[in-house]
């Protein structure tokens, strides 16, 4: 019912809300300029097919062929271990490459539907492979908030308790 594909211009980004707005005007605004650039990639869920469109229509949810049921961004970043775990840390040198999952969300009126996870597995998946050519310690990410980092946590992303917003997940 979903596909999981890089995001391009054919994508209705407007059309897309997940209650923060900050995200939103991300996905508006600087996902397209920032993949141009190289500086992120994005990744967006929408419908399989016009039968997926047909069947969401049916259960009351409007989407469109083209609609953005969640996102995801991916970097290359490096961090210091003083922003890992402790218990992480002290296997690594003082910084490390890792690839940092930038921003993570999903359409309001879809979420709890388990998208999020389909999208956070894609995510490290992505990495994984991405870390067989290109050298990544694992996944980091800035939580938004408390609430978005319990999200992480249910994954196995740890964080230190004097950074609890700073969330990272080995890929090794
Ligand atoms: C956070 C977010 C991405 C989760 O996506 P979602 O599709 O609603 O979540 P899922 O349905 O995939 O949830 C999977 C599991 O995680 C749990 N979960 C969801 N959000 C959670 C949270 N904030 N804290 C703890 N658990 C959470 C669900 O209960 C579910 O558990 P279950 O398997 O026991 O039923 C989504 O709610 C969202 O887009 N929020 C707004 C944007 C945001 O805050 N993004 C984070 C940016 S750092």
């Amino acid at each position: 019912m979903i596909r999981l594909e890089p995001l391009t211009g054919r994508h209705d980004r407007n059309g897309f809300d997940c209650g923060v707005e900050v995200l939103n005007l991300w996905l508006k605004q600087t996902a397209l300029q920032h993949q141009g650039k190289g500086v992120s990639r994005t990744f967006v869920a929408v419908p399989a097919d016009e039968a997926a469109v047909q069947s969401w229509a049916q259960s009351g949810y409007a989407v469109e062929a083209n609609g953005i049921l969640g996102f995801y961004a991916l970097s290359s970043a490096f961090v210091l271990i003083d922003d890992l775990p402790p218990k992480q840390a002290r296997h690594y040198p003082r910084q490390i490459p890792v690839t940092r999952l930038g921003r993570l969300a999903i359409q309001a009126d879809m979420q709890g539907q388990r998208l999020g996870q389909l999208l956070l597995a894609d995510a490290v998946n992505r990495a994984r492979a991405a870390a067989q050519a290109v050298g990544s310690a694992g996944l980091f990410v800035d939580a938004k908030n408390e609430t978005a980092a319990r999200f992480y946590q249910r994954y196995g992303f740890t964080s230190s308790t004097d950074q609890p917003l700073k969330l990272f997940l080995s890929l090794w």
